[in-house]
């Protein structure tokens, strides 16, 4: 290995021989002066900083903070989640994606209900046990809501590491992970706490290197390193190589899938369906799809084959989504039936409900975003 294996000191050329502990500090008074005001640190209750966490997952702070907000006005605490519908839950979630984080975190909350007395554990072996919380995750809302020194790692501490301590290998590996974690412990055991400006050091070291992540040691581009306050220990920096650094090997490729969507229409309503309790998607509903792309005529046959005989069919354009292994590249009939059956009567799992009910109450996920817009702007032009 050619990197600065974790446990050395950083070398002192060219960075004033600061030691980690004075890089720690700088790293908390730069947080105290720039932190990011965001609801939940305002008030860094353990479902706070928990519920936070999960929309963060897969979701940038600015778009998480609105679904933040409406969820914690109709689900204030962990018993209410507990008690709440699983489907109010997706709706609260509709557009966030990635919809079986809030299946956890509601099962989740049953389980801290039933085992806990509605109190979320302390400790991030305690939280790692419950569904949807992965060690990032417990050691985010350790450090953040319980004061625990546990590094919270991921992507943005990854990189940052690599890029502090000149960390050459491939950082998507078990090994990376765990020199970083033994780097950010250090850092962690250096704050000297007479000179402290926070209560929680190592809730806000993790939070400080979050914020430095999304805002200065970026992925892409340029990183801000005039205004970063680990520049002046930083390899990366020093040696002018964050264009090199991270080295990361090894991203996944996606299966790429064509599908056929219908937006079935008669008189004021649309035909939807519910998804599989199981996999992509699970328990959302959807207009109905089928694999491939069909032409006009075959999108027509296959309507009349399914006792939906159309009485005019019009292109209603391409659309293209990207899941994490998955993606569907889409082309949409908006179709008009003369008489939809009755809901509940066979077909294909079908209901057929009003466009306010469609923006309401049934959560439609991302995926269909441009076919279910047809509608609901439609609405509002009426
Ligand atoms: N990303 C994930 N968790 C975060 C947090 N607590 N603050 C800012 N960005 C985050």
């Amino acid at each position: 290995m050619t990197g600065n294996p974790v446990g050395t000191p950083i070398p002192a050329s060219g960075n004033e021989g600061r030691s980690l502990g004075e890089d720690t500090a700088a790293l908390l008074s730069w947080y105290a002066a720039n932190r990011r005001i965001l609801p939940w640190r305002e008030d860094p209750a353990p479902y706070h900083v928990w519920l936070s966490e999960i929309m963060l997952q897969q979701t940038k702070v600015e778009a998480a903070e609105g679904y933040y907000a409406r969820f914690m006005k109709e689900l204030p605490d962990i018993p209410a989640l507990a008690a709440s519908d699983e489907e109010l839950c997706l709706k609260l979630w509709e557009g966030l994606g990635y919809y079986s984080r809030v299946r956890n975190l509601r099962r989740a909350a049953i389980i801290v209900c039933g085992k806990y007395g509605g109190v979320l554990p302390d400790t991030a072996e305690e939280l790692v046990k419950l569904p949807g919380i992965g060690r990032y995750t417990a050691s985010a809302i350790a450090s953040i809501a319980c004061g625990r020194k546990c590094p919270a790692v991921d992507g943005n501490l990854l990189r940052i590491f690599a890029r502090v301590t000149g960390y050459e290998e491939n950082i998507r590996t078990d090994e990376a992970y765990r020199q970083a974690c033994s780097f950010y412990l250090m850092m962690m055991d250096s704050v000297d706490p007479e000179a402290c400006p926070t209560d929680n050091p190592y809730g806000d070291i993790n939070q400080a290197l979050m914020d430095l992540g999304a805002k200065v040691c970026i992925p892409r581009g340029t990183p801000d390193c005039g205004c970063c306050p680990l520049s002046r220990s930083c390899r990366a920096h020093l040696e002018n190589r964050t264009e090199e650094l991270p080295r990361a090997a090894g991203t996944k490729q996606r299966r790429a899938e064509d599908r056929t969507v219908f937006i079935l229409r008669s008189a004021d309503r649309v035909a939807v369906r519910k998804r599989p309790p199981k996999g992509l998607l699970a328990g959302l509903y959807e207009f109905p799809n089928v694999p491939g792309h069909l032409t006009g005529e075959e999108a027509l046959e296959y309507l009349k084959e399914r006792k939906l005989p159309a009485v005019w069919i019009r292109p209603a354009g391409d659309a293209r989504h990207v899941f994490s292994h998955v993606e569907w590249n889409m082309t949409g009939y908006e179709v008009r039936i003369d008489e939809f059956p009755e809901n509940g009567a066979e077909g294909d799992g079908l209901i057929y409900i009003s466009a306010a009910e469609l923006e309401e109450r049934y959560p439609v996920p991302e995926a269909f975003r441009a076919y279910r817009k047809l509608i609901v702007q439609e609405r509002i032009r009426k």
